[in-house]
């Protein structure tokens, strides 16, 4: 949600700004720019839109210098537009910012600032801070940004430049992510690592509050108040192609395609020899549930939809009832957490605003808390008590594939690892189902093979305005998590019904007009959801059936059926939701959306 970027060294500054905006467009793509200093001055050059506009800007306009900054924006403040583009100046360009966040308190700021006869130029909230900083000056930029931070409410990162200290940037953080990328003679700033990846594997993760003084030699940190500290150093461990499309059209196709790798890397860091699950870094133990009574599960969209499966698994498993709530509603609902409670996050970027807010929420309440993340040291990761990494790897397309299917790999896990400490498991099936695991990453190449099928299937869907995803128990999960992914890709309605539920009112809207995907994998409900079919293929409706390979009787129902082989039915989901992911990708594509960039969307999503 707002990609910002900075560079500081010998080199061509605008290049870094560009390339790095490149790798974090998934993070907003209303507009871009970049403020480089030239010539004894910030010059700044931003366009409405992607990238490719600024960077037509800068054919006709290049900004040639050693140090500067950029952003890629998701609108909040003000709609998108050249004006509203970041970097912002002061009146005399003499600060100039980039920032993704809310500055919540604004309207006063601007309203005083107005009145002392600042001029402002654009909508946002973001422009009130570099107003400020020109109010406060003191001569010193440190200082300044000190005084300027003093006044501030709100969620940021925020990069600042100063055409007085041309050799500085000040950059800082609540709430929102930044770190810092450490090179020789050159330092980089960015919101996500894929933006300097190609250039240092070291970098720094700031915290909220913390002050960095980045030059081309040295980094200087600060504290809360104002106090020197030492940061360590992170060793970017992913190669720099893993946040390149690597040959695929697109990122979304080539993340669907790594899913088997990212599970094996999931799923063999956090299994023993014998087939048992080992989360030693938890420091768990038996006795650790006695205190437990309740498992809360908080997220939002995609991993919300985890959270959904993980309820199937940990009950079955572990036989401590769970709740599972879209954090942006849990955080307001005078929730009934309480010491007894072990509230799990899920979060693929772990910066996600809603998410943090819950589980700082339930902490507040006495929970204990576990966030299952995707991101090294994210907020997130930083505010649990303990943390479970999914190995998926970076994920940059906008729409969550292989990061959702590590996610439901990671949280089963979860469950056997709680269900064997607790004994509420038996050891052979835990055996059982992690000997599946192992062998998932081949069945999804399988399933995989149903590429140029679901490409047929999405040619067929591609006028329709209302599409029904059908399933019960934990098909049902997975139903809501393929409406989901064709929603946000296609543009096309697409709704999750449990499939039982359908005839107490929303049957209504079946017609031969409603094309309908049946999730069928779940064996004790298999002849229910037959019936279900019947109803909807009763009113017209064409379907689709996801089922067993082995499973003779889906098709009489369906029009048609896509077969994934036969699995648990605990694991069945993570392959279950691969078409529907390669449908709802074709269908995109073939309505000529941008798949990896959605309209109106962002990936991290730091504002509330
Ligand atoms: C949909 C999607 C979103 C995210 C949601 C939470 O494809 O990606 O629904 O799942 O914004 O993001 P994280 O997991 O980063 O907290």
């Amino acid at each position: 949600m707002c990609g910002i970027v900075g560079y500081v060294g010998s080199g061509e500054a605008s290049e870094f700004l560009i390339d790095g905006l490149r790798r974090l467009e998934y993070r907003g793509y209303d507009s871009a720019g970049i403020a480089v200093y030239e010539n004894g001055k910030i010059q700044i050059e931003k366009k409405k839109g992607g990238l490719a506009n600024l960077e037509a800007v800068l054919k006709e306009h290049p900004l040639h210098g050693h140090i500067g900054i950029g952003h890629t924006r998701w609108a909040t403040h003000g709609k998108p537009s050249d004006v509203n583009a970041h970097p912002h100046g002061d009146c005399h360009n003499h600060f100039v910012i980039v920032h993704n966040g809310i500055i919540e308190n604004y309207m006063t700021l601007k309203k005083e600032l107005i009145e002392k006869g600042h001029v402002f130029k654009s909508e946002t909230d973001t422009e009130v801070v570099a107003h400020l900083a020109e109010e406060l000056d003191d001569g010193n930029f440190l200082s300044t940004v000190r005084k300027v931070l003093a006044k501030i409410e709100g969620s940021y990162s925020l990069v600042f430049m100063d055409d007085s200290d041309p050799d500085t940037i000040i950059c800082t953080k609540k709430d929102n992510p930044l770190i810092i990328g450490l090179g020789k003679g050159e330092n980089f700033i960015a919101s996500d690592i894929p933006a300097v990846i190609n250039r240092t594997r070291q970098i720094y993760i700031m915290n909220d509050y913390e002050l960095a003084v980045v030059k081309k030699d040295s980094i200087t940190f600060y504290d809360h108040d104002d106090k020197e500290i030492t940061k360590e150093i992170h060793e970017v461990t992913w190669s720099a192609e893993a946040a390149e499309k690597g040959g695929y059209p697109h990122f979304m196709l080539k993340e669907i395609y790594e899913q088997p790798k990212a599970i094996h890397d999931t799923v063999q860091i956090y299994l023993n020899k014998d087939g048992s699950v080992n989360f030693k870094d938890l420091g768990w133990t038996e006795d650790c549930f006695d205190d437990i009574d309740h498992i809360l599960i908080t997220a939002c969209g995609t991993a919300y939809h985890a959270g959904l499966v993980a309820k199937h698994y940990i009950e079955r498993f572990v036989r401590i009832p769970v709740s599972v709530e879209i954090a942006s509603e849990y955080r307001y609902s005078n929730p009934l957490t309480t010491s007894k409670t072990l509230c799990i996050v899920v979060s693929q970027s772990g910066e996600t605003i809603d998410t943090l807010a819950a589980l700082k929420e339930a902490k507040r309440l006495g929970a204990k808390s576990l966030a299952v993340t995707n991101s090294i040291s994210s907020s997130i990761a930083r505010e649990s008590d303990n943390v479970i990494y999914t190995m998926a790897g970076p994920e940059i397309a906008v729409a969550s594939t292989k990061a959702y299917t590590t996610q439901l790999v990671a949280l089963l896990l979860l469950a056997l690892y709680m269900g064997q400490l607790r004994k509420t498991v038996k050891p052979e099936l835990v055996k059982e189902i992690t000997d599946a695991l192992k062998d998932l990453p081949k069945q999804i190449e399988k399933v995989l093979k149903e590429n140029d099928y679901m490409a047929e299937v999405a040619e067929r869907l591609i006028k329709a305005h209302d599409i029904f995803y059908l399933g019960r128990s934990i098909d049902y999960a997975i139903a809501m998590e393929g409406a989901l992914k064709l929603k946000e890709v296609s543009y096309i309605h697409a709704e999750a019904y449990a499939a039982g539920e359908l005839k107490h009112g929303t049957l209504a809207l079946i017609t031969e007009d409603t094309p309908v995907i049946a999730v069928a994998t779940q064996d004790n409900v298999s002849s229910k959801m037959y019936s279900n079919i019947e109803e909807v293929r009763a009113r017209g409706a064409e379907v689709l059936g996801i089922g067993y390979e082995d499973d003779a009787e889906i098709g009489k129902y369906t029009t048609e059926t896509v077969r994934i082989p036969r699995v648990d039915p605990f694991i069945a989901p993570i392959l279950s939701v691969i078409p529907m992911q390669l449908l709802a990708y074709y269908t995109s594509i073939k309505r000529g959306n941008n798949v990896d960039k959605p309209r109106n969307l962002a990936k991290s999503v730091t504002v509330e």
